[in-house]
């Protein structure tokens, strides 16, 4: 049983493999949090401690007791207005302004199977995988109900926590924050990791150790955004790559965001993950009921890379529903950096017709084929093919691409929409605007108000009817602007689930389409698109260094399995850097794999080594995609990235790395390895070599001596099965 109630304690336990989870309703009806960390049987009251504290508050129901304050004992789900000062978890205010919400416990249910969110994005899981577990906290006075939702994953090492906010009154209130979780810690010393970032360097991993205050950060873009992705790692100081305790939460959700981690006045820790109140005030009339977007929480007591494997491997088997997640994905060629708006129907059957002769499996028409878009300042929202620019209708171009032998996919942006295009001109009014100001501008564009039945359906069919004229097998989304000009309370909350209700009606009406997410790269990289999309474009930077660093970020939450990951042609067009074609094949291949270049302009050599790369990633993409995702060096502060992903029986593995810094007269770089068995004796393919596991795991390899900048290298490793006797020759 994954989840247990004690009655005579009303002490929560839920149990996964390896984890526990625990609270308790106390003698007045308040949910405290008592526990989350390494298995344990015990009942943790006895962490609850209680002392005069001045100046903390006291609820009336505990009398005269000046021990027992809200503000310093561990909390479930913290409100508003009990005297708690921390930050808090929720805020509600009534008709007449009043901001108070005082939860007390009223029932639970435990139901087997995983809870699903209606119109969000959720983990899933069959119905022996997962519990739920559903606390009902209400408000008499404010006559609010709060049901507190947790899903056990046992076999995963994850729970996921979300909330439902019942109006249980006859007047309308006003939901003014909401958090999907709140951790509190009664003891510890931690750091906070967050993936900080910007267009085309996203995902950054800044380490700052929490003290007194607040450490906060989100969106308020509309989206998760490239500036902060919506996931934070709380470390205990000194936790590493493979020991110390950490634990994760990661939003299942692409909008505003907001999180918190503060230290408190007695060295207690509280973690926030929810929505961000900034932009949010959400009407809740009688009856009606509010569903904050889930969080995932997982713990690690063996370090990050555990921690993130943990989450690789609920994304993959429990977020991505696409039948693409566990299947060799098309190679593929987009045509944004090989042609950007200057192309035609011949360019693209060019293209075609090169990937061909490469093994490349998909040409992508990305922006620039429809209305009279020929740059970024028109067209968005006119989903009509340009046949004059194309030479031919759309069917005509798929044919003509098929006909080479490789699949068709196309690039669209829907929730967009320009000045200057027919839509716009018809219906001014479904751009995102508040009355009687002009909108912010961003690349030209307005955003289209997605919370609308009737913006969507317009929309939505005008993209079906592109994608039914011919074999359409993958579909890039792209979303190029914030959102400003928010005009009501509920907006950017609604507008996040018009988007998924577009996304869901979309996946069920062409489930063998591949759909690949992006927002000007990375910025909605985010569990929520996960669940719609297996695949995300990592960031519009494709230079490889850069990538290292990029990739390395992404990679504490999101398998390499959904990284858009494409070669593209040097001197790189975001850097001007020049690298060869093997480092940035090698990068590449931390993602799901493609180029992004023309290849016309390559020589017979560099198409040559195209072919070679599409043959090393083809060989070895289940094992990148599937295998137990290791990293190896910190690309921040390494003179090498280094990274290498394991088979699930541990006998195969990928090692690479790339040389960052190079200097005269440098000493040895040696790479450790990880997640072998040290028993095992492993075959390095390349030089024939024979290894042990602990050898490479302890002393490691040291990388071949340089001959020029960036150099990359891919290491193999099979375990010889007939180890004892090879063993004695090694
Ligand atoms: C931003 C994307 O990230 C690029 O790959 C490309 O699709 C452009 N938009 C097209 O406008």
């Amino acid at each position: 049983m994954a989840i247990i109630y004690h009655p005579n304690k009303k002490i929560f336990t839920l149990h996964t493999a390896h984890t526990t989870y625990q609270m308790q309703v106390d003698p007045l009806g308040y949910l405290l949090h008592l526990y989350y960390g390494d298995k344990t049987n015990s009942p943790m009251d006895y962490v609850l401690t209680y002392a005069d504290r001045g100046f903390s508050g006291n609820p009336y129901a505990a009398g005269m007791d000046r021990t027992y304050s809200l503000d310093a004992l561990p909390q479930e789900y913290p409100s508003i207005g009990t005297g708690d000062y921390r930050n808090i978890a929720l805020n509600i205010k009534n008709e007449k302004g009043v901001e108070s919400a005082d939860l007390l416990f009223k029932s639970y249910e435990i139901r087997s199977g995983k809870y699903q969110l209606q119109g969000l994005p959720a983990v899933w899981a069959d119905k022996e995988e997962a519990q739920t577990l559903e606390i009902v906290l209400a408000d008499e006075n404010a006559q609010v109900e709060v049901h507190l939702l947790y899903g056990v994953l046992e076999e995963n090492d994850v729970i996921t926590r979300s909330v439902q906010i019942k109006n249980t009154g006859t007047g309308q209130i006003t939901i003014e924050k909401a958090a999907a979780a709140c951790l509190d810690f009664v003891q510890g010393d931690f750091d906070v990791l967050r993936f900080y970032g910007k267009h085309a360097m996203e995902r950054n991993l800044e380490r700052t150790s929490l003290g007194h205050g607040t450490i906060a950060f989100g969106s308020r873009r509309g989206t998760s955004s490239h500036q902060y992705n919506p996931a934070v790692i709380l470390a205990e100081k000194g936790t590493t790559e493979t020991a110390g305790i950490c634990y994760g939460m990661l939003f299942v959700y692409s909008g505003n965001f907001s999180c918190e981690a503060e230290k408190d006045q007695f060295n207690q820790t509280r973690l926030l993950l929810g929505l961000n109140e900034e932009l949010f005030s959400y009407p809740l009339a009688e009856g009606e009921t509010f569903t904050v977007p889930e969080v995932i929480l997982s713990y690690s007591a063996d370090g990050l890379s555990a921690l993130s494997q943990q989450y690789h491997n609920c994304i993959r088997n429990h977020v991505c529903r696409s039948k693409y997640v566990h299947m060799q994905r098309p190679v593929l060629i987009n045509s944004w950096e090989a042609a950007y708006f200057d192309f035609t129907g011949d360019t693209i059957v060019d293209l075609a017709k090169e990937a061909a002769s490469l093994g490349i499996d998909m040409v992508v028409m990305d922006d620039g084929w429809f209305g009279k878009r020929n740059d970024d300042n028109s067209s968005l929202g006119d989903w009509q093919v340009n046949e004059k620019k194309l030479g031919g209708s759309l069917a005509e171009l798929i044919t003509r691409v098929h006909n080479q032998g490789v699949k068709f996919g196309i690039w669209i942006e829907p929730e967009m929409v320009n000045e200057d295009s027919d839509l716009y001109r018809a219906h001014p009014d479904w751009a995102i605007q508040i009355p009687g100001k002009k909108p912010v501008r961003s690349r030209n564009q307005l955003l289209l108000d997605f919370s609308r039945k009737e913006v969507r359906d317009c929309v939505f069919d005008q993209i079906c009817a592109v994608l039914d004229q011919g074999k359409i097998d993958y579909v890039k989304w792209d979303m190029n602007r914030s959102m400003a000009d928010v005009y009501a309370g509920n907006l950017s909350y609604d507008y996040v689930l018009g988007v998924y209700n577009f996304m869901e009606r979309l996946c069920s009406r062409y489930p063998d389409l591949l759909l690949e997410g992006c927002s000007g790269g990375g910025g909605r990289f985010d569990a929520g698109m996960l669940y719609y999309s297996p695949q995300i474009w990592c960031s519009d930077n494709t230079d490889a260094i850069n990538r290292t660093r990029i990739q390395y970020g992404t990679s504490f939450f999101y398998p390499v399995s959904v990284m858009g990951a494409h070669v593209s042609a040097v001197p790189n067009h975001q850097t001007g850097r020049v690298t060869s074609f093997h480092t940035r094949g090698v990068t590449a291949m931390a993602g799901t794999f493609g180029y992004e270049l023309n290849p016309a302009l390559l020589s017979d050599e560099e198409k040559q080594q195209i072919r070679e790369q599409i043959k090393t990633y083809k060989k070895y993409e289940t094992l990148i995609n599937e295998g137990t995702y290791w990293r190896l060096s910190d690309p921040f502060m390494d003179e090498i990235a280094a990274w290498m992903t394991v088979s699930e029986e541990q006998d195969h593995a990928l090692v690479s790395a790339v040389r960052l810094r190079v200097e005269a007269n440098q000493a040895a770089v040696y790479v450790r390895l990880r997640g072998l068995k040290p028993d095992a004796v492993y075959l390095e393919e390349q030089s024939s070599r024979q290894y042990s596991g602990a050898a490479l795991m302890h002393a490691g390899i040291p990388l071949p001596p340089f001959t020029r900048e960036y150099e990359a290298y891919q290491f193999v490793f099979t375990e010889l099965k007939e180890a004892g006797v090879l063993y004695e020759k090694v």
